[in-house]
């Protein structure tokens, strides 16, 4: 390696780190690294020891707790123990999570929550909020609210007998009051001021409510239908926001003319992605977005982001090979074309191939994916 290609890496490695760095004192030493290293290049041997020093003790990490709102996507099992079909707790579900354990992830392994405070350095996974075996000391890093088969239009829980976002509000005041009688207030009120909440969902209101349901194609259009579940979006940010959060992030809704379901019914006989899916999912990006800005302005000291949820994973699924895969335009478990749920009875023989897990969900190296890109670009935004 000659010396300008050790400056590059190291450069490269440096601007990385920086922008992954999530405590006060990894990016003040990555500062200070950085300021060595392009004033004094000849200290580029400390320049790399600083850049090995990690985040310590819960103290300084800037993040203590992740707590996640929505739906399959992000789901962690809440559902394991409802009346509903929108539930996955059996193989061939989880086949790469853990030793293969059929957790109630919508996927083969870990899922975004999971993904987030794995990268954050907070835990291994997102214990579901729901989870029978819950422990108190779990409540303190974060738990997940989330269950699939919801969505912002008060209908699509409903119709799925789900949990809806309302009753995922009211499970966090159950929780804030929990955390509070566990570990005090101000361990309570750093959890608010400091944690990162998460929300990701739409997608079913798009596919299984709007397109599916007379009550609501007739009566909607594409502009008041985007309004209804923007609304609804908008004062569910605003409750959580006066239950304490600030730092929140709100995922888009994916391309889901794209997914391979989607292709299948509405695709034609090529299976090309269906357009009337992603042009209402695209509207209602750009409308949640500016909704965002506005919320983010009005509220004192919110730190509101939209994350997006619709470019990344439309690259990914056109151009695969840059990911690292090889099909995107069918699922891993059964044909692919069609299967989700208990409908996926066997899968591919790898995987890894594989962004799309069922015909309506991605597979876990999809999803690690989108969510270091995430972390990547807006975890400053959030400080
Ligand atoms: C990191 O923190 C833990 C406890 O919070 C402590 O036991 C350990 O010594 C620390 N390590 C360093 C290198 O500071
Ligand atoms: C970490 O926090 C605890 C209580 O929150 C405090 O007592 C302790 O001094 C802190 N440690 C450091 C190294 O800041
Ligand atoms: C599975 O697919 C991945 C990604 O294409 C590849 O790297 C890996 O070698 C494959 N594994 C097997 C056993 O074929």
């Amino acid at each position: 390696m000659t010396r300008k290609e050790l400056d590059m890496c190291v450069f490269n490695a440096l601007k990385y780190e920086f922008e992954m760095c999530i405590c006060f004192t990894h990016c003040l030493l990555l500062i200070i690294a950085m300021h060595l290293f392009l004033h004094k290049p000849s200290h580029v041997l400390l320049t790399l020891l600083l850049l090995h020093v990690q985040c310590n003790g819960s103290n300084d990490s800037i993040v203590p707790a992740v707590i996640v709102f929505g739906d399959s996507v992000v789901d962690t099992g809440n559902n394991n123990n409802l009346k509903t079909i929108f539930k996955v707790n059996y193989p061939p579900y989880g086949q790469d999570f853990s030793g293969g354990q059929p957790t109630g992830r919508f996927s083969n392994g870990k899922v975004p929550s999971d993904f987030l405070v794995e990268e954050l350095g907070v835990k291994d996974v997102l214990p579901p909020y729901l989870d029978p075996n819950l422990k108190n000391e779990d409540l303190l890093t974060g738990v997940n609210f989330a269950s699939g088969g919801g969505g912002y239009d008060p209908l699509t829980s409903v119709l799925a007998s789900v949990i809806s976002l309302d009753e995922q509000i009211e499970l966090f005041k159950e929780y804030k009051e929990k955390v509070k009688s566990v570990a005090g207030e101000e361990v309570l009120n750093t959890i608010l001021s400091k944690g990162l909440f998460v929300v990701a969902t739409g997608s079913n209101d798009v596919t299984n409510t709007y397109f599916n349901n007379p009550l609501r194609l007739y009566h909607y259009d594409f502009d008041s239908y985007t309004h209804l579940m923007v609304d609804s979006a908008s004062s569910f940010l605003q409750n959580l926001y006066n239950l304490g959060a600030r730092r929140i992030g709100v995922f888009g809704i994916p391309p889901i003319g794209c997914l391979p379901s989607q292709r299948t019914l509405k695709g034609g006989t090529l299976r090309e992605c269906a357009e009337k899916n992603n042009e209402l999912a695209a509207l209602f990006n750009t409308k949640l977005s500016m909704e965002i800005n506005y919320l983010n302005l009005n509220l004192p000291s919110a730190r509101m982001v939209y994350i997006d949820g619709y470019y990344l994973p439309l690259d990914i699924i056109q151009n695969p090979t840059k990911y690292g895969f090889d099909v995107s335009t069918v699922g891993c478990c059964g044909t692919g074309t069609i299967e989700v749920a208990f409908l996926c009875k066997y899968t591919c023989s790898n995987v890894s191939e594989y962004v799309f897990w069922d015909s309506f969900h991605f597979t876990e190296n999809a999803y690690k994916i989108i969510v270091h890109d995430f972390l990547s670009k807006n975890m400053n935004l959030m400080m």
